[in-house]
């Protein structure tokens, strides 16, 4: 570390900077580092290896492809149709048409191009949430509005309020506050004829794991299609069976016209899929020649290592198993919180959590340090989980085995009793309130 330190930018995520780690191997849910010290994997590398790390299948899958071909362009090549059929089957009916790209945020920039071709005249402007993230290129960057590190970018975006109840911006309280923040959106969506698109997280995964409360979005999807503005869901984090059904938005009664994908689809290995309603993504407008090419696009090795996954999450049914030992997690996670103060909020569904850290319960005063002392305290004692700010964020792999998922709830138990006793000692590091999620 001390040899590459002297050679690279700084600007590392707060996990990796905070947890100096060399990991040299990960086979299933463990990773191991140079020191030979194991970690059961709670983060499943940045939330990609839904099928553990190393799966044998997608090690075949790409041992087998390198051997043949790496790029041709975006050239048709074997593999391509069986992924196509993989989708067709995974995804609802009516979202029946891709485009292979590669990373997160360059599938939101597809997104965004498609919305823009697409948008009738006058509705030059773009919908997006607070607290949402997609990405650090220039086009989603746009639509992030809080500290992540990089100077804010409005451009053509307008934000609405984002789900988020324990820290209600309207101070308000559910069920009582009748989803106010829902209707906000939907005014601002109606009032608006200028926005052509709402773009968004479902469950907002980079803030912390934001899971909105039952019709919020069922206000917000209604209002959309009402007033022709396109439902964008970026399902970079949360696609691909991580909240328990392939995509979050199917369990939360939206209906998207668009979907990002990233993270569970190729696990691990650098793959994103544009998804969306074949009279958007083969309508002239959008369509142009060249539009959906890159010099990744479509990439042998990304391709192979998609069909074997996504092959393996079909066959295997994992969905169904997210939501199996999700509950198992989320019993532990409950029992947890019900123990320490300063774990202010458990928010999360399927294998995706998040928890928040606080001062003192009355307060709800974020506490990065004790987050960040439960982070650490955890890899000392063989657990990874992921860091950003005050809050962790747990997503585990789906083939994880239940005495794995509790034996990394009794480190977190450990780990928080360990920054709970040791709290006043810890050197207070500025943060920002909304963190650095580490994505
Ligand atoms: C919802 C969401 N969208 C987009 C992105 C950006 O993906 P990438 O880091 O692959 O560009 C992320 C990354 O965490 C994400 O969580």
């Amino acid at each position: 570390m001390e040899r590459e330190e002297r050679s690279l930018a700084p600007g590392a995520s707060e996990e990796t900077a905070v947890g100096r780690r060399v990991f040299a191997e990960g086979h299933g849910s463990v990773l191991t580092d140079l020191d030979g010290n194991q970690y059961i994997d709670f983060a499943a590398g940045a939330l990609t290896q839904s099928l553990g790390h190393c799966h044998p299948e997608v090690v075949s899958a790409l041992t087998e492809q390198a051997s043949k071909l790496w790029n041709v362009h975006d050239s048709a090549t074997p593999r391509r149709a069986e992924l196509c059929d993989l989708l067709d089957r995974l995804l609802p009916e009516y979202l029946n048409t891709y485009t292979f790209l590669s990373t997160g945020a360059e599938v939101v920039e597809a997104a965004l191009r498609v919305i823009q071709a697409v948008a009738p005249p006058g509705r030059n402007r773009i919908g997006a949430l607070r607290h949402g993230f997609h990405g650090k290129t220039m086009g989603s960057r746009m639509l992030v509005h809080w500290d992540i590190g990089n100077q804010a970018f409005a451009g053509n975006s307008v934000l609405g309020y984002s789900p988020y109840c324990y820290r209600c911006p309207l101070e308000l309280e559910y069920p009582s506050c009748g989803v106010r923040c829902a209707s906000l959106v939907r005014r601002h969506i109606s009032d608006k004829p200028n926005v052509s698109a709402l773009v968004f997280e479902p469950v907002l995964g980079a803030a912390g794991v934001i899971v909105p409360p039952p019709g919020y979005w069922e206000q917000i999807n209604d209002a959309c299609r009402d007033n022709g503005v396109l439902l964008v869901a970026d399902e970079v984090l949360t696609g691909g069976g991580r909240t328990g059904t392939f995509l979050a938005s199917e369990a939360l009664g939206i209906e998207p016209d668009l979907v990002t994908l990233s993270k569970g689809m190729a696990n691990g290995f650098p793959f994103g899929v544009l998804a969306g309603r074949e009279s958007i993504l083969r309508s002239p407008e959008s369509a142009t020649a060249g539009s959906s090419a890159s010099t990744y696009a479509s990439n042998p090795l990304g391709i192979a290592a998609a069909a074997a996954t996504l092959e393996v999450v079909e066959r295997e049914n994992l969905t169904e198993r997210v939501r199996t030992l999700g509950a198992v997690l989320e019993e532990g996670l409950r029992a947890l919180h019900s123990r320490y103060d300063v774990l202010g909020e458990v928010r999360g569904l399927g294998l995706l959590y998040g928890l928040e850290f606080v001062r003192d319960p009355a307060s709800r005063e974020p506490a990065p340090d004790i987050a960040r002392a439960v982070y650490t305290h955890a890899l000392d004692m063989g657990l990874r989980v992921s860091l950003g700010g005050h809050i962790l964020r747990l997503a585990p792999p789906f083939t994880m085995d239940r005495t794995l998922i509790e034996e990394g709830l009794a480190i977190l138990d450990r780990s928080m009793a360990r920054a709970v006793s040791d709290a006043p000692a810890l050197p207070d590091r500025p943060v920002t309130a909304m963190g650095d999620a580490a994505r």
